[in-house]
């Protein structure tokens, strides 16, 4: 191999490597930056009380948002239970930073009595939120929560005992309802708060 040729390969080398670098630090960008866009954003609810709520009134707090329902036999209490217990494990001051929210994904079901029945079983700060089957997949939409109604076999079409199938994330959100980060179904309760706890000192 001449020398020429050497230096054309080695040019040539280089050339793409930086193309490729360029494209996977652009990647990453896109990545980064649609993932925060990507959760959460304005919703109006109705909460236990019956008052209309918006994203705004819970503001200046972080915000630990579950969706889920009531009449859920096992996932939803299980992890409303382990964010309440999260909370409780956390140092005061921190705790008392961050509003516990649960938004109801089956609001024909999820009247406000129903969720001022259901929330302080979890957290005698838990705030319940419903609305109209309208406002509800609006908020379910912006946090990208999939869920869907689930007829058990053998019960009519029109039956109240239906269950629903729905994705099972806790949000934490900052202190402008941007999305900081998820924990997962499962995770154990000291580690939420270890977790919610770090990020509240971090993001200040
Ligand atoms: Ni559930």
């Amino acid at each position: 191999m001449s020398k020429k040729t050497l230096l054309a390969i080695l040019a040539i080398a280089l050339v793409l490597g930086i193309g490729l670098t360029y494209r996977l630090m652009m990647m990453g960008s896109e990545t980064q930056s649609s993932g925060a866009a990507a959760i959460g954003g304005p919703f109006e609810l109705v909460n236990q009380n019956g008052d209309t709520v918006t994203q705004q009134d819970y503001a200046g707090k972080y915000m630990l948002i579950y969706f889920g329902y009531t009449f859920c036999p096992d996932v939803c209490p299980t992890e409303l239970q382990v964010m309440g217990t999260a909370l409780d494990m956390m140092p005061e001051d921190i705790a008392a930073d961050v509003t516990p929210i649960f938004i109801s994904i089956d609001p024909e079901r999820d009247t406000i009595g129903a969720l001022g029945a259901y929330v302080p079983h979890f957290h005698d700060r838990m705030v319940g939120l419903t609305g109209t089957v309208a406002q509800t997949s609006e908020a379910a939409k912006a946090y990208r929560i999939y869920y869907a109604k689930s007829i058990p076999d053998g019960e009519p079409e029109d039956t109240d005992s239906y269950l629903m199938d729905h994705s099972s994330f806790v949000y934490l959100m900052g202190r402008d309802g941007e999305f900081i980060r998820h924990f997962n179904y499962g995770t154990a309760p000291e580690d939420m708060a270890k977790g919610i706890t770090e990020a509240v000192k971090s993001n200040g």
